[in-house]
């Protein structure tokens, strides 16, 4: 696998894998079809990510909102997630890939929730690239789930209110102990967060590719990983200043 030499490499990916069912009506295919095809380019995104160097890869599988699609779309999406775990979790086990499932589970059905937590168990230990699956996932949900339980711990009496720093907040969201994303992606062309990541996204760079998600193959991954490259990131500070020279 190649590594982009003496480059910055993110280490933190986060995608918003748009643009499946466009894919499928281009083609004169069922949208299940783009789904389908979406999670070969799941598979083929992970390597590339690992083979760059990438430390985490996080991938927005399932929004809270994606439940107002009609039925038989999100029993589609269910079956293929499935379907993933099922098939891929030894491969991906096999490759040193952790995985991390992001996401509200209340209320999942009992025929995905357990593989979930499989997937995450079964991996724990693994020290490669974490898949961090989004699922289930809303920004303002999971920020509202952390509140929550900032204000159980204030009832409690185990936090003072002025206690309460962003760390507090980070330490409650679903990706404690995950860094930040450095790049935040979003394949079709589409220029929007959608609720992804809101909070962690605060510094991330954010960068759209006009591919369809099933076309985002390993070359366009690694495009879009020089692009990041290229960019300064300031966090707020100025752009570094070149040194003065000792006694000018
Ligand atoms: C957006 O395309 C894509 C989704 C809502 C789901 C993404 C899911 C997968 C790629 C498969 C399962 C995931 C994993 C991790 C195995 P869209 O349907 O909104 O496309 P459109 O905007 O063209 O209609």
């Amino acid at each position: 696998m190649s590594k982009i030499q003496s480059r910055p490499v993110p280490a933190h990916v986060a995608i918003i894998m748009d643009g499946n069912g466009r894919w499928a009506n281009a083609r004169g295919l069922p949208r299940t079809m783009g789904h389908r095809k979406g999670v070969e380019a799941v598979r083929e995104a992970v390597r590339t990510a690992g083979g760059a160097g990438v430390r985490y890869l996080t991938l927005f599988a399932f929004s809270s909102e994606n439940w107002r699609r009609p039925e038989e779309e999100v029993s589609d999406l269910m079956g293929l997630l499935k379907m993933f775990i099922r098939r891929d979790l030894a491969d991906l086990h096999r490759e040193n890939v952790r995985i991390r499932v992001i996401g509200d589970r209340d209320g999942l059905r009992s025929d995905i929730l357990p593989l979930l937590v499989e997937a995450e168990e079964t991996t724990w230990n693994n020290t490669g690239i974490t898949l961090v699956i989004a699922f289930n996932y809303g920004a303002r949900d999971e920020m509202a789930r952390a509140v929550r339980a900032l204000a159980i711990d204030v009832a409690n009496g185990r936090l003072r209110p002025e206690e309460i720093t962003p760390a507090c907040i980070s330490a409650r969201l679903d990706t404690a102990g995950i860094p930040d994303p450095d790049l935040i992606l979003r394949t079709s062309g589409e220029e929007r967060l959608s609720n992804f990541l809101l909070w962690q996204g605060a510094y991330s760079e954010l960068m759209f590719v006009p591919e369809l998600w099933p076309d985002f193959t390993r070359d366009v991954f690694l495009s879009a990983l020089e692009r990041y490259a290229a960019r300064e990131r300031r966090f707020g500070g100025l752009s570094p200043q070149p040194r003065a020279v000792a006694g000018s």
